[in-house]
């Protein structure tokens, strides 16, 4: 069957790099937006958010540090990076601060005495790269960085009073993360599927990245202390307990670590891929056509039968079929026997007033919102209706839902999908509108060490092209050009 399709790793359309200026063109008003000054002013206050910090209070908007604890070799590299991707994904300014890079920065592994007790020269660089990367973690919050989550074992009181320190010193607020992992088959996995990849251990056999990795967190865990609620009675914690078995939480505030908490809850390190598609041609899409419920074209119905017998064929274990509640998805899906939910908030973006409307029609009616889109894609709201960051921000619990669950095939729309493809693949904000989703493909995601790699599926049934590609200004283009000469000179 997979002969059939022609299968290549998702790229973006060239030409989508050099943009990141910022917005104050407003559309022209359409007419109706003087009827309803309340949804008005909510449309046009809204219309520009870099960032969903400012939606919380100035309480909130304090900097957060995220500490993670534990041994060597229990996920923490794991945990910190894919928090970071979700946490940027729902618009906070995120970034990892990994101590092993630091020190990688400043000498050559050697092996695992490094890590022993009583190694001074060890102590002393290990106590600088905390050091360093505390620094460089206050330079991040000071250049408009809002999360910033520290990759390190944390494993001594002595070195978590440090970090507290710095926290309360600068008023930042501090939540810990725990990895403890009793399983030892998940170390194992983790040393013999991870570690001998890291950069400590180039030319090493597999053997010999056992040994040494073995010795390390034997090294660590004399002198590691776990998070002790009567010790440290008044941080903010969470344990998670054999990747997600269960959890103990103590003393957390706020809504960003409770926020924290919800994902990391959600999380699981099971083998499973996710599928997506987007419905078949539609009856909207011939006529280029936004918004609506209409049905399948001819050769919609085409793929739906298709997609069918290609998902049988695969012989997915236990998978099940989410659809939005459109018609078009649900025709879509309807020949493909599994357990099937529909899920509004898997929806196509509400595009308001240009609901029904072709894009010839919205250029001649309303030009102000095309330009507005092509500055902003993301950020730019249709009046009465929603943009790319309220989408994100609808589409959370299916993230989470996707995250707990095992195999699942997601049947939704071309922005929806976007917006999924750039929780999965990281991708900035600015770009997830120009991610490139064309009709009658199917996208196979399968976890690697950490992320995801994507594979597209095209069925060779024709359909219309949807994608409208970006507007790469003169400005972009000289940008693009320059770095092109100075990487030639
Ligand atoms: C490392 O140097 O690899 C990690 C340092 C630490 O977090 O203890």
């Amino acid at each position: 069957m997979t002969d059939l399709h022609q299968e290549s790793s998702l790229v973006l359309r060239p030409g989508d790099k050099y943009r990141s200026f910022s917005v104050n063109i407003l559309p022209e008003e359409p007419e109706e937006l003087h009827l309803h000054d309340v949804r008005k002013e909510r449309h046009f206050s809204l219309i520009h958010r870099p960032s969903v910090m400012e939606y919380y209070s100035d309480y909130l908007q304090t900097p957060q540090i995220v500490a993670m604890v534990g041994l060597p070799a229990r996920g923490k590299t794991y945990i910190s990076k894919k928090l970071c991707r979700y946490l940027n994904w729902i618009g906070f300014r995120t970034k990892v601060f990994n101590l092993g890079e630091y020190r990688r920065m400043k000498s050559t592994y050697e092996d695992h005495s490094l890590f022993k007790k009583g190694n001074l020269e060890g102590e002393a660089l290990r106590e600088q790269c905390a050091i360093e990367a505390l620094e460089d973690t206050c330079l991040w919050f000071e250049n408009g960085g809002e999360i910033a989550i520290i990759d390190a074992t944390n494993s001594t009181r002595e070195r978590r009073e440090m970090i507290k320190s710095v926290v309360d010193e600068k008023g930042y607020k501090l939540f810990y993360v725990e990895s403890i992992c009793t399983d030892p088959e998940i170390i194992k996995k983790n040393i013999t599927e991870v570690k001998v990849f890291s950069p400590d251990y180039k030319e090493k056999t597999t053997e010999e990245v056992v040994k040494d990795f073995t010795q390390r967190i034997q090294h660590y865990a004399e002198q590691y202390m776990p998070l002790d609620e009567k010790e440290e009675p008044d941080v903010s914690f969470i344990k998670l307990i054999n990747a997600g078995e269960s959890v103990e939480i103590h003393k957390h505030e706020g809504p960003i670590q409770s926020r924290i908490i919800y994902y990391l809850m959600n999380l699981h390190i099971l083998p499973r891929n996710i599928y997506f598609t987007r419905h078949g041609e539609s009856e909207f899409n011939l006529s280029d056509r936004v918004g609506g419920d209409s049905e399948l074209s001819p050769r919609g119905k085409e793929y739906a039968l298709a997609l069918a017998k290609f998902v049988a064929g695969m012989n997915i274990p236990d998978l099940r079929v989410w659809t939005s509640v459109k018609q078009r998805t649900i025709s879509t899906a309807e020949h493909i026997a599994c357990p099937q939910e529909r899920w509004k908030v898997l929806n196509e973006i509400d595009v308001g007033i240009c609901d029904g409307m072709s894009y010839e029609e919205v250029a001649m009616k309303y030009p102000g919102i095309r330009k507005a889109r092509e500055m902003d894609k993301f950020h730019y709201r249709y009046p009465h209706g929603e943009n790319y960051q309220d989408v994100t921000e609808r589409l959370e619990p299916v993230i989470m839902e996707l995250e707990r669950q095992s195999n699942v095939l997601v049947v939704c729309h071309e922005a929806v999908l976007r917006c999924l493809l750039g929780y999965f693949l990281d991708i900035p904000q600015r770009e997830i509108p120009y991610i490139y989703v064309p009709l009658h493909t199917f996208f196979r995601l399968s976890p690697i060490t950490y992320g995801c790699k994507v594979q597209h599926i095209k069925f060779p049934i024709p359909c219309v092209e949807t994608f409208v590609p970006k507007v790469v200004f003169i400005l972009y283009i000289i940008t693009a050009m320059t770095l092109v000469v100075t990487q030639i000179l």
